[in-house]
């Protein structure tokens, strides 16, 4: 058996301790993948990625899986990662990609390599005023102010003309700002799984009553949902729009504009829950991509017929 390390953080982990509104998430994701890897020879290992290195002795890969905690601290997550690289380990995705995807700014790249992207205004910072600037800006009586760094909708807030934020608040951090898109209240978040390139399965995340925000965390709820191939091309031109070409598995959000075309929300490449439910072929699919991997590097290190005759020499 070849072991796989799946990246957890202390508070997705099942253990003693306390565990996040949104562990079950973690336990549905191993629970679809262990089976479907064991079939293909490769164990699955769940592993805090604050561990000492030392306890990813033996592990050939490694999968980001639920370290749902690195936003605060993204320069030891990057460091472990890369430390984790120089050990000899395969991480998917790779430390570049995390750097690169950390910050939401890549929206911009993304859009210049044509893909549809919400109209979003980036401020280092933001007080009242910059909000009000923004409504103007928009001609929206609502936006929604996110950090530049940030998953989870964590620090994310929502104003209107009529729900201002208090004078002397500021976001005091970098940060976007988008109108508020009625859709996504309406009629959902879209969701696209991609394994090694290739659309794997899509889900709708709708919100709870009275949220706007899709996450479990605030009472989210996801159903099935079969893109129609003009809502899929558009998800596939984020993915082609990515500075990578060969990534192990990314998640493409999008959300419906006005326009009626679907916009990139996030291209999250670091640790995206991949909703196991909603695509049951997942965990064969990546185990398949994770053994080619295996295997493709597996040649690249063996040494060439000429190096071998070389060193048959005396
Ligand atoms: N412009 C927007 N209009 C309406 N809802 C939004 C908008 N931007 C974000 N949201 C809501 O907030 C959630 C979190 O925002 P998102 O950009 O996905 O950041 P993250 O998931 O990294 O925190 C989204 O899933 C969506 O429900
Ligand atoms: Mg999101």
């Amino acid at each position: 058996m070849i072991r796989i390390g799946f990246l957890a953080c202390a508070d997705t982990l099942p253990g003693d301790g306390p565990r996040r509104g949104d562990a079950f998430e973690h336990d549905l994701e191993v629970a679809a993948l262990r089976p479907a890897f064991e079939n293909a020879g490769l164990e699955l290992h769940e592993i805090d990625w604050r561990a000492p290195l030392e306890d990813f002795d033996g592990i050939a890969l490694i999968l980001l899986g639920t370290a749902w905690d690195y936003q605060d601290h993204p320069d030891a997550f990057l460091a472990k990662l890369e430390a984790l690289a120089a050990r000899g380990i395969q991480v998917c995705n790779p430390p570049e990609v995390v750097r690169w995807n950390v910050d939401k700014r890549y929206l911009k790249e993304l859009e210049k390599n044509g893909a549809t992207s919400v109209p979003t205004l980036w401020r280092t910072d933001i007080d009242r005023a910059g909000i009000e600037a923004a409504m103007e800006h928009f001609d929206t009586d609502r936006v929604v102010v996110k950090r530049q760094v940030g998953a989870g909708g964590l620090g994310q807030y929502s104003f209107s003309r009529d729900d201002l934020p208090d004078e002397g608040w500021s976001m005091g951090r970098a940060c976007m700002v988008q109108p508020f898109l009625p859709s996504i209240v309406d009629e959902g978040e879209y969701t696209f799984v991609f394994v090694d390139g290739a659309f794997s399965h899509g889900v709708l995340k709708r919100a709870g009553e009275g949220e706007y925000r899709i996450q479990s965390l605030y009472g989210g709820y996801e159903c099935d949902y079969a893109p129609d191939p003009q809502d899929l091309a558009r998800a596939e031109a984020v993915v082609a729009a990515l500075p990578f070409a060969d990534l192990l598995y990314c998640r493409i959000d999008m959300a419906r504009l006005p326009s009626g075309d679907l916009a990139v929300m996030e291209a999250e490449a670091i640790e995206p829950y991949l909703y196991p439910q909603q695509g049951p072929g997942l965990g064969q699919r990546l185990a398949q991509a994770i053994a080619a991997r295996l295997a493709d590097r597996a040649v690249a290190a063996a040494p060439s017929p000429s190096t071998r005759a070389a060193l048959r020499q005396p």
